[in-house]
């Protein structure tokens, strides 16, 4: 069929580069797109890094993998030269002073200035959020603080988790179980998907099994966006029915921070953390974000004595004023900063904060509207794709839109996982993949188009065929 013409006749195929780009171009958010790094199909195929001078021009590649490592931001490496340029102008001054022509603030404050650009990405108070460490310690920092069974006095000891968790998560629970002299074999209730290909777990499941172990259960953990599905869990309903049994709740919000409008406070969640790599394109293994519900950030003094929730401290969540007054008197600042245990990585919080300054820039509501439509649109094409290919994949995300972020996984038909990625990776196509069968495909709306959305569909199409002439 001639697409071009369909479209003019006023009959648009979706499947056409011209109905992408006419998407493209009625997109309020184009432009954030300029604000990335994408890598070029002769960048990927380099085996250096440097660039050689005779090398031809090169397009970017398609790069639909933003939920395990998100694109790096052009102003990262100013601000990290900024940051580099105040160590080594400024050495230990660069902690206090404030300098007029910076974008950064004194390293001493730098912490506090990320986690007052992260608050609105997840709806929380400032003072809620901080940014510390990464994802799996914060989780234990956090499980130290919030899970403390007591299965003799309340009776309530045990953790609510899915059976297919992310593995940190999986080793995270059982280590802080272990840690409470008891069994993870007995406290560990384990959500399992009934349909073992469709492994998704209806809210109503996991309410009943809430309701089932409800006496015993002293925590619930959860990530708010499933790693394998890109299931979208009902947060706030399942955080409302755990309080309603008077249980802790706190989300693994990895794959949900900078892809889904999340409204932690309003939520009532009691704790949650995520990592700043994937949606929020901080760089590798960059320092993570924590909520703390203001209920538990609380300080009060009883004349000298300070009361608050507990949790393991460290002098960096110690009283601000008096942090270097070294009298070994633990007042935490209020909030989730009360919970950061050692000085923070300023050469990482630069990288953070570039990144996060390009959300603050758009909001999480806007950026899921874009999302809604380009996964929408990834959909479509995948739903005729199937009518053309029957058999051949299947999507194992859930259809409802608010049930789902940008992500979309797909199970590939038995044997067809190694030739699809291998077609996918010559045609400069980035998506990851989950062994046997399953890929993982996930544009943000940031940096993602409609062209990439189709460009993928168009490459998996001949993908799917080459692999299926092979089996
Ligand atoms: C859902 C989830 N939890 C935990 C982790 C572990 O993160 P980290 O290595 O930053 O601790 C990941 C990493 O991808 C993840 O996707």
């Amino acid at each position: 069929m001639d697409k071009t013409a369909s479209l003019t006749r006023g009959n648009p195929d979706p499947f056409s580069i011209e109905y992408a780009s006419t998407l493209d171009t009625k997109d309020p958010l184009q432009d954030c797109r300029s604000n990335f790094h994408i890598p070029t199909l002769a960048d990927l195929k380099r085996s250096t890094l440097a660039k050689p001078p005779n090398e031809d021009p090169s397009t970017p590649c398609t790069y639909l993998c933003g939920n395990s490592l998100g694109l790096q931001p052009v102003r990262t490496g100013d601000l990290v030269n900024v940051f580099l340029t105040q160590w080594r102008t400024k050495a230990v001054t660069g902690h206090f002073v404030e300098h007029t022509d910076s974008p950064l603030p004194p390293f001493l404050d730098i912490d506090d200035h990320a986690a007052k650009l992260m608050a609105p990405l997840v709806g929380a108070f400032e003072a809620e959020v901080a940014v510390m460490g990464t994802l799996t310690g914060n989780l234990h920092f956090l499980m130290s603080s919030f899970y403390r069974p007591d299965k003799k006095g309340s009776g309530r000891w045990k953790i609510l988790l899915e059976g297919k968790a992310f593995p940190s998560d999986h080793y995270a629970i059982e280590s802080q179980i272990v840690h409470h002299g008891l069994d993870p074999a007995e406290t560990m209730v384990l959500l399992e998907p009934n349909n073992h290909r469709h492994p998704v777990l209806p809210t109503e499941q996991i309410l009943k099994t809430i309701d089932e172990h409800a006496s015993e259960l002293a925590l619930v953990l959860l990530p708010g966006i499933q790693f394998y599905t890109g299931q979208y869990f009902d947060i706030p309903r399942i955080t409302a029915h755990a309080h309603e049994h008077g249980i802790l709740i706190g989300w693994d919000l990895a794959h949900a921070v900078g892809n889904v409008d999340v409204k932690l406070h309003d939520w009532d969640v009691d704790f949650a953390a995520w990592c700043t790599y994937k949606y929020l394109n901080s760089g590798p293994g960059a320092m993570a974000g924590i909520f703390v519900n203001e209920k538990y950030g609380k300080v009060e003094m009883e004349g000298s004595i300070p009361k608050f929730w507990p949790r393991l401290s460290g002098w960096w969540g110690d009283d601000k004023s008096t942090r270097f007054q070294m009298t070994n008197k633990f007042v935490p600042r209020p909030g989730a900063k009360g919970y950061q245990l050692s000085n923070p990585s300023a050469l990482d919080l630069a990288a953070v904060v570039a990144s996060l300054q390009i959300f603050n820039e758009t909001s999480m509501t806007d950026l899921r509207q874009k999302s809604l439509r380009l996964t929408a649109y990834l959909e479509q094409l995948l739903n005729t794709m199937a009518l053309r290919k029957p058999g051949l994949f299947d999507i194992i995300t859930p259809r409802n839109p608010s049930e789902r972020g940008a992500q979309l996984s797909i199970r590939l038909a038995p044997g067809l996982l190694d030739n699809v990625l291998e077609h996918l990776e010559h045609e400069g196509v980035i998506i990851d993949e989950r062994k046997p069968d399953v890929i993982r495909v996930a544009p943000a709306p940031l940096y993602n188009n409609f062209t990439d959305v189709f460009r993928f569909c168009q490459v998996l199409e001949t993908a799917l065929d080459k692999a299926a002439s092979k089996t």
